[in-house]
Order: C-alpha cells, then sequence, then structure tokens
C-alpha cells in the first residue's frame, strides 16, 4: 500500500481547545504542532482591531520562527445588542487574565441588564496562512446564532455553553465536537484553508 506522507504545520497558538479542533478538523492528514512545544517563540501583542489583522500578526510573528507552514487563528463572539463586542477582545471582555468564567458572566449580565431583547450574534475566525516570513492568504468563517440567557453544556470552551447556532436548539457546549465543527466558524474557515492547500498540494 501507498504510503501518504503527512503535512506539517506549526499552529501559532497556546490555546490548546484551538489546537484541538485544528487537529479534529484537518484529520490524519496533518500533523500540527503548536506553541505549548515553543516556550522560545514570543507571546504576540494583539494590537489589531480586526481579527484578520491579529490573525496576520501572529501568523508572521511564529513564521520568523519556523521554515514550514504556519497558521494562525483569530476569532471571536460578535453580539448585535453589545454593538459586536466582545469581538476582538473575546479572550480579554472581562479584563486582561479574568478568565472566561468571568468573562461569560460579564456577557451575560449586560444582556439581561441591558434595553434590548435582541440575542442575535455571531462567532467569526480568521485564519492567516504563512510561509517563510510572508502571509500567503487569509481564510474566514463565520456562524450565525444567539446568546442563551444561562449556560448550558458540559463541551467546548470559551463562549460554547452560551451560544445556540441558528437552527439548533442546543449550544455549542451541548454539541458534539463533530456537530460543532460542522457548522462553526472555524470549521468552515479550516474547509476554505483545505480546499486551497488540495488545490496548491504544497510541499511539505
Ligand atoms: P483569540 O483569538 O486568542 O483573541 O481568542 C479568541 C477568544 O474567543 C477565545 O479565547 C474564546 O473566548 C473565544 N472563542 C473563539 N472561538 C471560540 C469557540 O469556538 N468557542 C467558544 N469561544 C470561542
Amino acid at each position: 500500500m501507498k504510503e501518504v506522507s503527512k503535512q506539517r504545520m506549526l499552529f501559532a497558538t497556546r490555546n490548546a481547545h484551538k489546537t484541538r479542533e485544528v487537529r479534529e478538523i484537518l484529520g490524519a492528514g496533518w500533523e500540527v504542532e503548536d506553541l505549548t512545544a515553543r516556550p522560545d517563540l514570543p507571546e504576540v501583542e494583539e494590537t489589531g482591531d480586526t481579527f484578520e489583522e491579529n490573525a496576520k500578526l501572529k501568523a508572521l510573528a511564529a513564521s520568523a520562527h519556523y521554515a514550514g507552514w504556519v497558521l494562525a487563528d483569530d476569532s471571536g463572539l460578535e453580539v448585535d445588542a453589545l454593538g459586536g463586542a466582545p469581538g476582538v477582545r473575546s479572550a480579554r471582555f472581562a479584563g486582561e487574565g479574568a478568565g472566561m468564567a468571568a468573562n461569560r458572566a460579564l456577557l451575560r449580565d449586560k444582556l439581561s441588564k441591558g434595553q434590548s431583547s435582541d440575542r442575535r450574534g455571531r462567532f467569526r475566525c480568521v485564519l492567516a496562512l504563512a510561509r517563510q516570513g510572508v502571509v500567503i492568504r487569509t481564510f474566514s468563517g463565520a456562524v450565525e446564532g444567539s446568546i442563551a440567557p444561562s449556560e448550558r453544556g458540559e463541551g467546548g470552551f470559551g463562549y460554547d455553553a452560551l451560544f445556540v447556532p441558528e437552527g439548533s436548539g442546543q449550544t455549542f457546549a451541548e454539541l458534539a465536537p463533530a456537530e460543532k465543527h460542522a457548522c462553526s466558524h472555524r470549521g468552515r474557515a479550516l474547509a476554505a484553508l483545505s480546499a486551497y492547500l488540495t488545490a496548491e498540494e504544497p510541499a511539505a
């Protein structure tokens, strides 16, 4: 039987949840290493105003230290009644270092005390693909949905226990990983990346 060699990539994150999802979605054909094994690589300050800017910043910073394919993910939740917040500040909504439980509590609080009954929002993900210090392309994905009034489910991470994708009665944290990936912002952005890589047939 013909041996199919794996492609390798550095995924420029220290968020183990994102890495798990990227590995699950890309599947066995890719060997995905992340920055947890590279303490020598600097932490990148996310100074951009958009997901795209931040994804590019992270991809370029890692690409300066790695010869092969580098992928970076910048993502977050936009809530209409909050004017698109937390957006690019999703990881630090309740303050630098406050943690995700505090971020979710703040989101619940703002929506329950706000004037509007509109609970619509969306997750967005932008992936930046870089090689040898150059961003080759970006890929985006989004999923529309609504913010549940209380947390439900044990799976996932981040805001998953509060996000109900359109057409589902369950939060992302209640869905099986494969069900989340089939409609998620990250699943959609990675589908676009896979289509591009398949068409380009990059050298490992
Ligand atoms: P950043 O991309 O490092 O700025 O962090 C994105 C933040 O958005 C994460 O820390 C999560 O709080 C949130 N986020 C992004 N994607 C997801 C997801 O798939 N589920 C839940 N929360 C997410």
